[in-house]
């Protein structure tokens, strides 16, 4: 069956993968970025590509004027977890308001052709917030501990509530730490990986907050995109929610010898204030799989290893600095000095 999608997000990292396993299924894949965090250069080839803001509720009404979907993909938000209480109405806005846009436009659609697409959403194991028990399973209550949890909760909620009122569709993916080839390797605020191979990469030491003792399961981005791809298309993901991703979870202070082992470099650290996280989390990936088989998950020194060797061959952009920090109240040090530019390289 030759499906028509979109994809929020398609200039980004996952949202470009997915665009890639939707094109080799022989679908037909409308994307739309607004630029602020993906590049043109990650859009896969035959990808149909708009340049469009999913906050603009002008804009979105008109591009699904323009097409009617089968599935649409909702990639686009920025994930800066850390950075959300500094930037709370940005996170709201785009994060959300952006996603009641294309909601909005999905059940429009279904009142228009009778079709409803099926939505897919990319949440976040953010909705967790501090957990009681690990690892975190489908069935535990959300409870978000800061504004990107929340908002991306909030989306979760609104879709169930659009289910049940008009019948849409939808998967819901919560993924942690992603990590691979085409992600942005210049964003100060997200990212672990992308910033230790950055910082690897130029010759500095690698930041981090606190001891690094801190645990996260990173996922390798052949994990996580074939099973976004395939949601609207497997009977047993329609209407549910997922983890997605590894199950092993890993300091961040093996996360740095692996990244420099990689390299082939010694590791040089600057330890940096604690910052306000959750410490501990990973998830249980078993409902995924209990209802789609997938390969054995990438090894963290595998993945790493071909991250590293695709990072190499970049030009990396100098980081900037958010532009509109909201609240600087106990910003941590370091993006404070990123902002005033002490710490800017020159
Ligand atoms: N990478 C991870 O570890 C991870 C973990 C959990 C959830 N997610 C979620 O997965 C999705 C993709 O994340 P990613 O890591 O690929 O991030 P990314 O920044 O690489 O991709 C997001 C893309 O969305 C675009 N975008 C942002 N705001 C937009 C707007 N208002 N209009 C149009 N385009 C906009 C950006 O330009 C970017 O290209 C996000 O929803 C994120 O919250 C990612």
């Amino acid at each position: 069956m030759s499906y028509r999608v979109l994809i929020t997000g398609v200039a980004g990292f996952i949202g470009s993968h997915v665009a890639e396993h939707c094109l080799s299924k022989g679908w037909k894949v409308v994307g739309v970025d607004d630029l602020s965090g993906g590049k043109t250069e990650n859009i896969p080839k035959g990808v149909v590509f708009l340049n469009l803001d999913v906050c603009s509720q002008q804009q979105i009404e008109l591009l699904f004027q323009g097409f009617d979907f089968d599935a649409v993909y909702h990639l686009a938000a920025y994930a800066a977890e850390g950075l959300s209480h500094f930037i709370r109405g940005y996170n709201y806005t785009n994060n959300l308001i952006g996603t009641t846009n294309i909601i909005n436009e999905c059940v429009k659609q279904g009142g228009r052709t009778g079709k409803l697409p099926h939505l897919v959403f990319t949440s976040s194991i953010a909705v967790y917030g501090h957990p009681e028990h690990l690892p975190v399973t489908e069935e535990m209550t959300p409870n978000p501990c800061d504004p990107y949890g929340i908002a991306k909760y909030a989306c979760e909620l609104d879709i169930k509530a659009a289910n049940k009122m008009w019948g849409l569709p939808y998967t819901i993916f919560r993924p942690y730490n992603v990590y691979g080839e085409r992600q942005n390797l210049s964003d100060p605020y997200r990212n672990v990986v992308g910033i230790f191979l950055r910082q690897a990469i130029q010759g500095q030491p690698l930041t981090i907050f606190g001891d690094g003792t801190q645990t996260r399961a990173f996922s390798h981005i052949d994990d996580v995109a074939p099973c976004i791809a395939d949601a609207p298309i497997v009977a047993a993901m329609k209407d549910e929610t997922f983890n997605v991703g590894g199950d092993t979870p890993f300091s961040v202070n093996v996360l740095a010898c692996q990244i420099m082992d990689a390299l082939d470099k010694g590791l040089v650290v600057e330890r940096l204030p604690e910052r306000n996280e959750v410490k501990f989390v990973y998830a249980s990936p078993e409902k995924l799989r209990s209802v789609y088989v997938r390969p054995d998950p990438v090894l963290l020194s595998e993945g790493i290893g071909r991250m590293a060797l695709w990072a190499k061959g970049q030009v990396i952009d100098e980081p900037k600095p958010f532009a509109n920090i909201e609240i600087d109240w106990k910003l941590p040090p370091s993006w404070e000095k990123l902002r005033t530019g002490s710490q800017v390289r020159r």
